[in-house]
């Protein structure tokens, strides 16, 4: 890419910021469940860096597992077709559920994973959203945990992607791409 084409990338959430934030979140989810086992499911790849410092900060008996999917779409936009790439390992029958996610936009992943989940009789079911774009949803889908609600920018970093690059960064960023 051209020198001066390059995106952009400004700081929107620090790390202290969401350090302190997912303190916050793992202790509602301790007061909530209360001498209870929570199983945590990360919605790959996004949620891997907010479920490991979550699981930290929960003071619970805690178990994980992950599940993957693709959703079809043009132009980064999605259709509304999701497609299951990797299934949990293990039933969720009878457990205490928690759907851990990057991020809620569209609400488009959550709601199919909300009513495949539904099916497999688990016995509480919850969200926890790192980020949540209210301003983007198609679904009426709502998290009852979220670290950051957030406005109508695309961002990278703890977790977050564009095209597989910047999960890593420790901050959150908005990503400007350079028009073509
Ligand atoms: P939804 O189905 O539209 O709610 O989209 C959920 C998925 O889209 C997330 O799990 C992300 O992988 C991706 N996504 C949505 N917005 C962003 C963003 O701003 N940055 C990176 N990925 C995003």
């Amino acid at each position: 890419m051209p020198k001066g084409r390059q995106p952009q990338r400004k700081v929107l959430i620090r790390r202290a910021a969401i350090k302190r934030r997912v303190g916050v979140v793992a202790r509602q989810i301790t007061r909530d469940f209360k001498g209870q086992r929570v199983h945590l499911v990360g919605v790959l790849k996004g949620a891997c860096f907010f479920l490991a410092d979550l699981a930290r900060e929960i003071d619970l008996e805690t178990s994980i597992d992950f599940i993957a999917v693709a959703s079809y779409g043009r132009g980064g936009e999605s259709s509304g077709q999701v497609r299951l790439l990797k299934d949990l390992d293990s039933s969720i029958a009878g457990l205490n559920v928690i759907v851990v996610e990057d991020i809620l936009d569209t609400g488009l992943t959550l709601n199919y994973l909300l009513n495949l989940f539904r099916q497999r009789r688990p016995k509480t079911l919850r969200v926890a959203a790192f980020l949540d774009k209210p301003s983007r949803r198609v679904q009426p889908v709502k998290a009852d945990y979220t670290g950051f609600t957030i406005p109508n920018e695309f961002v990278v970093g703890y977790g977050l992607d564009h095209a597989e690059r910047y999960r890593s960064l420790k901050d959150v960023c908005v990503l400007r791409l350079p028009r073509t």
